[in-house]
Order: structure tokens, then sequence, then C-alpha cells
């Protein structure tokens, strides 16, 4: 459920250039690329790889990553259940920021509840928001455990860590999957610009 709206007295001040005005001066549309996975699935890679194909193509760009926004506006967040999904509120709320600044936006988070990435989709408009599934086999995100945390999750000495002993929701119904345990690094970045510009969010 949304949280209820604290601040009272507070009025919506329109500005005189629009989302449409922004996109039209940067010549290109503007969404979100929400990539959710495990931890270790190669979403960051990935967003990263993407975002410098997309700037080599003349596209503004700008990544919002778990593990980055966490040592900043998310800092007083943790990973309890309630916690994930302020995070993800945020996310979902600075994304239609961006969005309407008209900036290409990648998102990096894990986000393992379906509902609260619904509650993403809701806020934007219906082909602004991208979900990306990062999808990889546990065994092989544990495996590569890029950060060595599968490895205290497993000794106990990190709780409740998604995959291990906190559960992730894989999508239902995302508009992508790619399977980073199946594909090269550079066919996974090619799946996702083939989506962009199939759909029409960028042009060859
Ligand atoms: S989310 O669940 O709220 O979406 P987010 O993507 O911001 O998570 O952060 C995940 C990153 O935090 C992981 O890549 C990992 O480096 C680190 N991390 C630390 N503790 C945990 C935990 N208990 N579960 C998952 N990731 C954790």
């Amino acid at each position: 459920m949304e949280e209820p709206k604290k601040a009272t007295n507070v009025v919506w001040h329109e500005g005189k250039i629009n989302k449409a005005d922004r996109r039209q001066l940067k010549k290109h549309n503007s969404a979100v690329l929400w990539f959710t996975g495990l931890s270790g699935a190669g979403k960051s890679t990935l967003a990263v790889e993407v975002e410098r194909e997309l700037y080599r193509r003349g596209i503004n760009t700008y990544i919002l990553d778990g593990d980055n926004v966490r040592h900043g506006l998310n800092k007083n967040l943790g990973f309890s259940p309630e916690d994930r999904k302020e995070n993800i509120r945020r996310i979902g709320e600075v994304g239609k920021l961006f969005v309407d600044a008209g900036v290409m936006t990648l998102t990096a988070f894990i986000s393992p509840y379906q509902e609260d990435r619904e509650q993403v989709r809701a806020l934007l408009d219906d082909d602004e928001f991208v979900e990306v599934y990062v999808k990889c086999d546990l065994e092989e995100a544990e495996e590569r455990d890029p950060k060595g945390l599968y490895k205290k999750a497993r000794s106990g000495e990190i709780k409740g860590f998604t995959g291990i002993d906190a559960p992730y929701e894989a999508p239902e119904n995302p508009e992508l999957v790619v399977a980073t345990d199946q594909l090269t690094l550079e066919a996974s970045v090619q799946k996702v610009v083939n989506f962009l510009l199939e759909k029409g969010y960028i042009e060859s």
C-alpha cells in the first residue's frame, strides 16, 4: 500500500517547459530501463554497457545503481522488506523525475518484490517503464559472487540475503528477459538495444 502524503498545504507548481519540450530539445525519447534480478546476475554490468552504447548513439543517459544510491540518497535504508520497498519507491520517483527531464534512465536494483516494481510501473506512463529481467541461475550468481556476499550469506554473516534467506520474485510479464548465464555480455547488450530500436525508443 502506498504511504499517505504527510505534507499538507503544498500545491503543484507548473513550469513553462514540459517533458515533450525537453525531449524535443534532446531529440530522443525518455524512459526507465528497469534492470531487476539477483545480486550477481549482472544488472550493473549490463546497465553500464547499455549506457555506453546509448551514449555512442547520442542519447542522454543516467544510471541509478543500488549499491551507489545506497551510499547517498538511500543510505538510511537496509534490506528489510519495508526498507527495500522504500528503496524502490524512491528510485521510482527519482526515475520519474529523470524521465520528465528527458533522460534515458537505467536502474540496477535487485527490486525483489513484484508489487514494488508494479508500483513503479504505475507511476510512469504506459511506454515509459521497460522491465528488463536480468535472469541468472542462483547457482551461477553464487559461483560468480563478485562481492563475496553469497559466501557471507551462507555462513550466516549476512541475514536476509536475496536468493538465500530472502525471496526474489521473478517478473511475471517483463518487457524483456536477458539470460546472462546463457548470453555473452555483448549479446546481452545487443538484445536490449535491439528491443529499444524495434519499439521505437531509439532510432538507428
Ligand atoms: S533491493 O533489494 O533493495 O533492490 P539493492 O539493489 O538496492 O537491493 O541493493 C542490493 C545490493 O546490496 C547487492 O548487490 C549487494 O551488494 C548489497 N547487499 C547487502 N546486503 C544485502 C542483502 N541482504 N540482500 C541483497 N543484497 C544485499
